[in-house]
């Protein structure tokens, strides 16, 4: 993470502080010495056209040939407006911020780390980067702002800032709990009119500019240039909050979720409930079943691809008492679709997000309608955005596998069909045969049941069924004991979501512990787990591949 951006607030003490302090010197004086080389911008260039082009352009105007499936766009250096800064609001940034971004990248956005790039190369592509633009040959080099000294967090000063998160209305955007469902976030708009999300800030791990404190504040109090969000520095310039206020604001939104990415797990264990299971995803007996964390990606394996999805994760908990199991997922998403106010959001993303190669929406929807044939859009009035539901599905094998074998992940094929837990905002649950992506054939007889429910940004969906199906019924039987692959699949309908356009894990699995009794170790779950983890490196694989 980036803690260390600002350096010396890191609470070091002794020996420990005084050798880094000694370090930092020296780093600060490298830094210096690679300047002194002067920055070479023809250098530059040739790091630039390599690493940089495909997304920044050749021109630097944000619009290279990757550039139109990704929301938020890569930066236009042209205009040089940049967020992350420690400079004021409208001002440019210093080559230590550039430094800082290029070193560390923008987490939660397409932009990577370089930090395999040497000292001089990154110095001669902050040169070239500056000579996209006019505007850093004019005036005195830019000075860092003021930003003051954490006056230390604590119970007090989370109050205190809550309370001027209201005051300041970062609601409007953010929502009541920060998961970006504020009243303005349909309606939100870069400096170049692409449409851009409210930072969900319960996802403080992918902040752009570092999950730390110090970060956070940086970013509230000189603002994030060229997004609509305001610098709290022109509140605290006008007296509606005092320093220490905005300082407490960051402990505030650092408190709304962990900065560090949530471990990856492999395995959903679900423990037995002796006293019985939940009868819903509200139910307080939830407390006691563990939570595992499931990082989801855009599909983008099959067109039309999603490089840009809303849902970026899923928590997963369960239960089980010998004759049911019970599954508690959740998952963010902002907007409760379908819904009228994120019709022109939903428009929006359609045409900034180049879907199946052509800017044209109609065509492009035309053709998503021409090659599914199931499930038409609904609420589709002649010349309206369609509206789609949000969606989830749990995906199993039909058998619980006696190999590591598995059905393709991406809703198996012909010969290998998956089992569906399926979940549609508008028609509630069932369950589904897939044989492959958008293929979901209903599967009436089965006893699967449950309901979801959205809050503040936030759906909690409840799903049970006996752990042996209905005879009649073609679904898994769960065992004790046994590790069966499981995986997930998410759909914002107001983002243009629907169908292959998903978001998507690979193959993880559910584990339905047996009563304490008789616990044994299951050897070929080890097995399992190795190319579970081979699995996930195909999915990194043909996801950068494309
Ligand atoms: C895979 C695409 C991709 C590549 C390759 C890439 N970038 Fe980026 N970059 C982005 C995106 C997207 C953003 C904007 C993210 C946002 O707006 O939140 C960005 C933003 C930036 C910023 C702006 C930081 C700020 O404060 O606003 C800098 C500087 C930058 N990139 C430099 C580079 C350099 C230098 C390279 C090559 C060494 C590079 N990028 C390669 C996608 C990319
Ligand atoms: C007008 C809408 C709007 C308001 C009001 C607003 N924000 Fe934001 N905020 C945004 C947007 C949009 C982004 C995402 C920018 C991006 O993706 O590059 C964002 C991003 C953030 C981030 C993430 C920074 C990072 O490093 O990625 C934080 C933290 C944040 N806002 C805090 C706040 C706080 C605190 C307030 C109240 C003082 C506030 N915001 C008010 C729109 C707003």
């Amino acid at each position: 993470m980036k803690s260390d951006r600002l350096g010396g607030s890191t609470g070091l003490s002794g020996p420990v502080f005084l050798a880094s302090a000694l370090f930092a010197g020296m780093v600060v004086q490298l830094a210096a010495a690679a300047q002194g080389l002067a920055q070479d911008a023809e250098a530059g260039k040739v790091v630039y056209d390599l690493w940089c082009a495909e997304c920044h352009g050749v021109n630097g105007a944000g619009d290279g040939p990757a550039a139109a499936s990704m929301l938020p766009r890569p930066r236009d250096f042209t205009q040089a407006r940049y967020q992350i800064r420690r400079t004021g609001s409208g001002q440019l940034p210093t080559d230590d911020d550039i430094r800082a971004a290029i070193r560390d990248g923008l987490p939660g956005t397409t932009m990577p780390g370089w930090p395999n790039l040497s000292a001089r190369e990154t110095e001669d592509v902050i040169a070239y980067l500056k000579s996209f633009s006019r505007f850093f040959g004019m005036g005195d080099p830019p000075q860092p702002m003021e930003l003051g000294t954490d006056p230390g967090g604590g119970p007090a000063a989370i109050e205190s800032g809550a309370a001027a998160y209201l005051a300041l209305e970062c609601e409007a955007c953010h929502g009541p709990s920060g998961r970006g469902d504020g009243a303005s976030a349909p309606t939100l708009e870069d400096w170049r009119g692409f449409p851009i999300r409210a930072a969900d800030l319960s996802e403080v791990w992918l902040f752009n500019g570092g999950s730390s404190v110090d970060d956070i504040h940086t970013r509230v109090l000189t603002g994030l240039d060229g997004t609509p969000m305001p610098a709290a520095s022109d509140a605290m310039n006008a007296g509606v909050v005092t320093p220490e206020e905005v300082w407490a604001l960051a402990h505030y939104v650092a408190s709304l979720g962990p900065s560090q990415a949530p471990p990856l797990n492999e395995v959903v264990r679900v423990g037995r409930a002796e006293a019985g299971l939940p009868g819903d995803g509200d139910a307080d007996s939830w407390g006691q079943a563990e939570a595992f964390y499931f990082p989801l990606g855009g599909q983008v394996i099959e067109p039309p691809r999603n490089f840009a999805p809303t849902v970026d994760g899923v928590w997963v908990q369960g239960l089980h008492d010998g004759n049911d199991v019970a599954l508690r997922i959740q998952w963010n998403d902002p907007s409760r679709s379908p819904d009228p106010s994120w019709d022109e959001w939903q428009l929006k993303v359609s045409e900034t997000l180049d879907m199946d190669g052509a800017f044209d929406l109609d065509a492009s929807l035309a053709a998503v309608d021409a090659e599914i044939t199931e499930d038409e859009p609904r609420g589709d009035a002649e010349g309206e955005v369609p509206r789609y539901p949000d969606r989830f599905y749990v995906q199993f094998p039909f058998e619980i596998p006696t190999s590591s074998q598995r059905p393709y992940f991406l809703m198996g094929d012909a010969r290998n069909p998956v089992y569906l837990w399926t979940w549609d905002s508008e028609q509630g649950v069932g369950a589904a045969r897939g044989r492959g992506l958008a293929s979901a054939e209903e599967l009436p007889e089965d006893a699967v049941a449950g309901q979801a429910t959205w809050s503040e940004g936030r759906w909690t969906l409840y799903v049970r069924r006996a752990l042996v199906p209905d005879p009649e019924a073609d679904g898994i039987t769960f065992a004790e004991g046994a590790t069966i692959p499981v995986a997930f699949q998410a759909w914002d309908g107001s983002s243009g979501e629907t169908e292959r356009r998903s978001s998507i894990s690979t193959w993880y699995y559910i584990l339905l512990e047996p009563p304490a009794s008789n616990r044994v170790v299951v050897a070929p779950m080890i097995a399992m787990l190795l190319t579970g983890a081979f699995g996930l490196v195909l999915v990194r694989r043909a996801q950068s591949g494309d």
